[in-house]
């Protein structure tokens, strides 16, 4: 059976699905043969109407005035009747649109803070091209400038884009929907001791005229467009794999990401072809406010992951697998979120066994477990729903669906239905999902149709409670549980020492990696006495670690205990990092721990440095409104 998303004929701004074969978007209309409709609610697009095929990109980056100066140049597909076509802007300043060469007529609708603007424009059924030319706005969201201190070099500024969910409005005119997929090129001019690059094939050096160009042959959504100018250096891992940094941190980075090559090969081992040609990660400065996204053939990362022994690269694990995951099959539109990160954190974890092992994966699993027990019990407080994976985000920031939800107790019912037919049947299942709809969107019904046509039977899916999984708030009690040797001998010797004050022998700590250690500090009660905290720092050094992930998680008991010596080291980290992960739960600390003040002089310093998606969480976090 073949899935596929067919744009029909009249009505509001919705996508058809089918689930049987044809030929014409009409007869589709037409027939309501198994299909449905699925509204996206945070585009003002009309794809029925007119929709976009193809980008022309041809664009100024002028790092002065902090703007993104283009036009963009939109091959459209029409219906019989269209009249207009419909973009979604946020913040752009339009300075004249023509449709085929001729100037037309457009209109910038009402502003809404989370959706931006729709930009409407006169068009006949005939027409085939639109260009749009613009500025962009001083609130471009997708947009973060960094002046040069804060790059690693601190000699030239920086800028990078970060267009998921729903910010690529803000610096491109677009039909800004998962579900609408274009092909691109682009043409960019940039300061000439900068490179620029893209979520599509990349130049590997830097030329003198700072003029580049690009080719995206692979339609995407407009989440996935993707920029980075600055003054990075490629190295290449392997013949399809490389990586982009500052030049500081180039062999670093190799070092840490030597594996990415033997990850891509697990990867196709398990579910097919990568399909995007090249892999290469960038590492970006550390105010990013992610870990990872997912740009295609250009991963974007935070610099957190350089631990300098591989330890957390199961977040590039993570990045690569949404190449199948989200990038091949996307979600169809925020509300089914969980398919591209349930779906990715499920591969992530495949992969990760694949490459180092199932005693190291099932750590990283457990880890996911307890996230994810310890945010669905918090959640359940404050906004219970967001507890369901098919979230209800219509009026309201997609950004808001981001929790570990999505995420782990996607993977979980993931992992469900793979104990249920054993991990033969559910590999050749998921290689032949992501094979057949591969280039086209998904929703949670028509996944579930797809699983109960190639895998599983009414009654399995019942006993397995996927409707409960899926619709209900809260985590089922069918979660499946997570055996890890390794973590018994933890939790062992963790409940010894807060028990008899007798530390873990020597012998047994001096094998654990970072994840046996982060599960050790997890595990500790959030509040205890700072004289164990102490005797704990002085034997592992866990203040002054370089590694991030560790660093976050000892923050929580040692803030929450007032445990004063890691008070500095908690201001620099926040300071320098900008990664919305660490961010939010070590405010949290200090607010629950009333250290307010604290928190808030801190961020005062900080704040400046952060990206716009961290800063609209935190700002919310610390109800802090900015000083006129
Ligand atoms: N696609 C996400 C990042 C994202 C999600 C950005 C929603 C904006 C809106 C990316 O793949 C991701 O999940 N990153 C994680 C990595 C982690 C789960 C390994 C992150 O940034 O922490
Ligand atoms: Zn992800």
């Amino acid at each position: 059976m073949k899935i596929k998303t067919f744009l029909f004929a009249a009505g509001a701004s919705s996508l058809l699905f089918s689930c049987n074969n044809q030929e014409t978007v009409e007869k589709k209309a037409e027939e309501h043969v198994h299909t449905h409709t699925v509204e996206d609610v945070h585009t003002y697009a009309k794809p029925e109407e007119a929709v976009v095929t193809h980008l022309n990109w041809d664009a100024n980056v002028n790092f002065d005035t902090k703007t993104i100066s283009a036009t963009a140049t939109w091959d459209i597909k029409t219906s019989e009747d269209a009249k207009q076509i419909t973009f979604d802007i946020f913040d752009l300043n339009v300075s004249k649109v023509t449709v085929d060469g001729a100037e037309a007529n457009f209109t910038v609708g009402d502003f809404d803070e989370n959706m931006g603007s729709p930009l409407t424009i006169d068009i006949s059924p005939e027409a085939k091209k639109v260009a749009i030319t613009y500025t962009t706005g001083d609130n471009a969201r997708a947009l973060q400038w960094l002046d040069a201190e804060q790059t690693a070099g601190k000699k030239k500024p920086f800028l990078f884009t970060q267009s998921q969910a729903i910010l690529a409005r803000s610096w491109v005119p677009t039909q800004d929907g998962p579900g609408i997929r274009f092909t691109y090129d682009a043409k960019v001019k940039v300061p000439s001791d900068m490179i620029a690059l893209m979520s599509a094939d990349n130049p590997k050096e830097r030329n003198e005229t700072g003029e580049y160009t690009f080719k995206m042959p692979q339609p995407i959504p407009s989440y996935l467009l993707a920029m980075a100018v600055g003054d990075v250096q490629f190295k290449a891992i392997s013949a399809r794999t490389g990586v982009y940094a500052e030049e500081s941190l180039l062999d670093t980075s190799v070092y840490e990401f030597s594996d990415l090559e033997n990850m891509v090969q697990a990867a196709e081992s398990l579910y097919g072809p990568y399909a995007w040609g090249q892999y290469d990660i960038i590492v970006l400065p550390p105010s990013f406010p992610f870990g990872g996204m997912e740009n295609p053939r250009l991963t974007f990362a935070t610099p957190t992951i350089l631990a300098g022994d591989k330890s957390l690269v199961s977040l590039v694990a993570h990045e690569l697998a949404h190449s199948w995951s989200g990038n091949l099959v996307t979600n169809a539109t925020w509300d089914d979120f969980w398919l591209n990160e349930g779906f990715t954190v499920y591969f992530e974890h495949r992969i990760m066994e694949k490459v180092y092992g199932k005693d190291y994966s099932e750590m990283l699993a457990s880890l996911t477990r307890q996230e994810l027990i310890e945010a669905a019990h918090d959640m359940m407080e404050t906004m219970p729903n967001d507890t369901k994976l098919k979230l209800d985000l219509k009026g309201r920031n997609p950004d808001d669906g981001v929790t570990s939800i999505p995420y782990n107790k996607g993977y979980f019912m993931l992992r469900l239905i793979e104990e249920k037919v054993g991990r033969e049947k559910f590999d050749a299942f998921l290689k032949n999902y992501f094979e057949t709809n591969k280039f086209s969107v998904m929703t949670t019904e028509q996944f579930l149709d797809y699983l109960e046509e190639n895998l599983l039977t009414k009654e399995q899916m019942d006993e397995l409670k996927l409707n409960e999984w899926i619709y209900e708030t809260g985590i089922p009690d069918n979660l499946p549980v997570v055996k890890s040797n390794r973590f018994n001998v933890v939790d062992t010797a963790r409940g010894q020492w807060l028990m008899t004050d007798i530390l873990p022998m020597e012998e047994l700590t001096e094998n654990w990696t970072t994840h046996e250690w982060l599960h050790f500090i997890n595990g500790l009660p959030r509040k205890m006495s700072t004289d164990k905290l102490a005797a704990l720092d002085a034997e592992y050094g866990f203040t002054k670690s370089g590694n991030s992930e560790i660093s976050a998680a000892w923050f929580q008991p040692t803030i929450r205990s007032n445990y004063e010596p890691v008070y500095g080291k908690v201001e620099s980290f926040l300071i320098s990092v900008g990664r919305r992960k660490f961010l939010t739960p070590t405010y949290k600390a200090l607010i629950e721990s009333d250290k307010k003040d604290m928190a808030l002089d801190i961020y005062k310093k900080a704040r400046p440095n952060y990206h716009a998606v961290s800063r609209e969480t935190l700002d919310e976090l610390m109800d802090y409104h900015q000083e006129k």
